[in-house]
């Protein structure tokens, strides 16, 4: 599926020569929450997420001698999504001049909050910075793609939430949520199920909640994997799906009313609908009952693609709920939604400089 690796067999360039030594960017982009629609939006159903404030800064440098990640070769075990990221996007481009890639991230990582999704973006928003280009529609697409190709399967949710920020509603191209501006539509081209969503942007009221990590790491691929394999042959998942689809509908105007009462309320249902989908896990659960028990709460479910990962809680006593799910073993973060997209702290672009030599190709390989 992903397509051949054209970077290292590209001509050699000789960055000092040409000109191209010392340009970087620097890009940082945040992790999500997940409100409504996990896994449903996989098969074309609505969902609503929201930007956090935990935000993932890569610096890209060009050129290098080598293809590193934090002074490392980069390897496709290790550096999955940046491998891709680099023939996707810069081999793509037809640039082959080696890049150092340098990442700090402030999202846990395997969590459920978008740490895969931050990187790609912060990334790919690095990339785009140097070629010149800086267009969410454009690296949303991008990073729908470099995260489609390494996970191999999912929707544009999260890439597309963490280069838009605030809030955004995702659903399919032809049963648009109409509830904002429309921000941009992603396509995924195969011909055997070939999909097409549309993200809005929406208005949410300020919001804080209470994100609790059970330190179990969910594979979004696997998770993915099983729900589709699982709804394919059980008509009771097929409904899950469908049930999760009408409770993120209904949540649109009890968050525009602000009645948070009533968003909780439909927390702990789609919550309910995810634990019938399969993917939820007993420490994630524990999470979820023990801010259930905590006064305040107003609902609590679990987020992104769960087997393992985080939940979260809507509640009127934040402090409160994160000392109970630390105290149950969990580790909580406080984090106000709606955070800023993918922004750029500096960078210089490549544009006009002289495209790759033709000089024949030096032997590399790609680890
Ligand atoms: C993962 O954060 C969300 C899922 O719906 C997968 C996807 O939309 O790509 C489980």
């Amino acid at each position: 599926m992903v397509r051949p690796f054209p970077l290292f067999n590209a001509p050699r360039v000789n960055p000092f020569v040409q000109g191209l030594s010392d340009l970087r960017a620097i890009c940082t982009a945040p992790g999500k929450v997940i409100l409504f629609g996990e896994h449903a939006v996989v098969y074309g159903h609505p969902a609503l997420a929201a930007a956090t404030d935990q935000r993932t800064h890569v610096e890209v440098d060009c050129c290098g001698t080598e293809f590193t990640v934090n002074g490392l070769r980069i390897h496709d075990r290790y550096h999955s999504y940046l491998l891709t990221a680099v023939k996707e996007v810069w081999g793509a481009q037809g640039r082959s001049e080696p890049i150092r890639i340098q990442t700090e991230g402030g999202v846990p990582s395997a969590s459920g909050t978008g740490s895969s999704a931050a990187l790609t973006v912060a990334t790919v928003g690095a990339m785009h910075a140097l070629l010149g280009k800086r267009d969410p529609a454009a690296i949303a697409r991008d990073s729908f793609r470099v995260e489609r190709l390494t996970q191999g399967g999912g929707s544009p949710t999260d890439t597309s939430t963490s280069t838009a920020g605030g809030g955004i509603a995702i659903s399919r191209l032809d049963d648009p949520p109409n509830v904002g501006e429309k921000l941009w539509d992603l396509h995924w081209e195969d011909p055997e199920n070939p999909r097409a969503w549309a993200v809005e942007r929406i208005e949410l009221p300020d919001l804080t909640v209470v994100v609790g990590n059970s330190g179990v790491k969910g594979r979004t691929d696997e998770q993915v994997a099983k729900v589709a394999h699982a709804q394919k042959k059980n008509a009771v998942v097929r409904d899950a799906l469908a049930d999760i689809g009408r409770i993120t509908r209904d949540a649109v105007p009890l968050l525009r009313r602000k009645d948070f009462v009533g968003v909780g309320a439909l927390l702990d249902k789609a919550h309910a609908a995810l634990h019938m989908l399969g993917v939820n896990h007993p420490a994630v659960e524990n999470l979820v009952q023990v801010a259930r028990a905590t006064p305040g709460t107003l609902g609590a479910k679990l987020t992104g693609a769960g087997g393992g990962g985080s939940m979260f809680a809507l509640t009127e006593r934040p402090q409160a709920v994160a000392e109970a799910i630390k105290a149950a073993g969990g580790t909580a973060y406080v984090v106000r939604l709606g955070g800023p997209g993918v922004q750029w702290v500096g960078a210089e672009s490549m544009e006009g400089l002289p495209a790759p030599s033709a000089a024949p190709a030096a032997d590399e390989t790609a680890t």
